[in-house]
């Protein structure tokens, strides 16, 4: 089967440091992927490096068998994939209503039927259409995260990337948040490349995941052999330590 996504050899290079040093990856359609790994490891930079926001040096990416081109992104690669942030105040617009935010993307990609589309996101996404005139700054973290998440979804994608998408928010509400994420992935079969810092969020969400340090990938893993503790690397031994209530004492 073709990899949804295949990232081979890859770096990003910043005034000579490797910010990303020769990372493969492949993630199957459907498949939940993780990224783990200490502050500064590269775990952004891959994801961006696949979105075409980082400077590729070396190295392929490959979207359904397809490999792109540089940094160069087409509008058809955007509505297959699309990029959720930890942040979303910094992702939406103050000063847009959620539904400004949700059309936006739809005019970019030529997507008619907006009222319909906007109805059926907001509703998917659990917050319903009493939410379509309101502004970011009316919204609790947890719901802004679910409105980044409709704008993602609107668009149709097949690949969602992810990175740690529920970071900034409440334990309770992050529970709720990653729930509607794999609602979602399951419902419309969507494949996942994850990043967190928080080991129980990747076992709990991704079937295989990858540990990074210094740009380069140490260790790759089962969730199931994660959770067991079946790991080679200290390092990885040393986030589970680090990531709060993985290991119980
Ligand atoms: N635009 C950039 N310019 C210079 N250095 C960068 C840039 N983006 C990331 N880096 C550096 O690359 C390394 C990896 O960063 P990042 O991918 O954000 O790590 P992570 O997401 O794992 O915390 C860090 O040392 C970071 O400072
Ligand atoms: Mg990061």
């Amino acid at each position: 089967m073709t990899a949804a996504l295949a990232v081979d050899g890859l770096s990003v290079v910043y005034d000579g440091y490797y910010a990303l040093d020769a990372v493969s990856i492949d993630v199957n359609r459907g498949e939940s992927f993780g990224l783990v790994g200490e502050s500064g490891s590269g775990k952004s930079t891959l994801l961006r490096a696949v979105a075409g926001l980082a400077p590729v040096s070396g190295g392929t990416i490959r979207i359904d068998g397809e490999t792109l081109k540089g940094s160069k992104r087409t509008k058809a690669f955007y509505r297959q994939v699309q990029m959720v942030f930890q942040d979303p105040y910094g992702s939406l617009h103050p000063r847009q209503t959620i539904d400004r935010l949700l059309l936006e993307p739809l005019a970019i990609h030529g997507i008619g039927d907006s009222e319909t589309r906007i109805a059926r996101a907001l509703d998917e996404v659990g917050l319903g259409t009493g939410f379509r005139f309101r502004y970011p700054h009316q919204l609790s973290g947890g719901q802004r995260q679910r409105v980044a998440i409709a704008r993602a979804l609107i668009v149709e994608p097949s690949i969602l990337l992810l990175d740690e998408p529920t970071s900034a928010l409440d334990a309770s509400v992050q529970a709720e948040v990653l729930n509607l994420l794999e609602q979602v992935r399951r419902d419309r079969h969507l494949t996942f490349v994850m990043v967190s810092h928080d080991l129980g969020v990747v076992t709990h969400m991704c079937e295989r995941l990858v540990v990074m340090q210094n740009g380069a990938i140490v260790e790759r893993l089962s969730a199931k052999d994660l959770a067991a503790g079946k790991v080679e690397e200290d390092y990885t031994r040393n986030l589970m330590v680090a990531s709060k209530g993985f290991v119980r004492d």
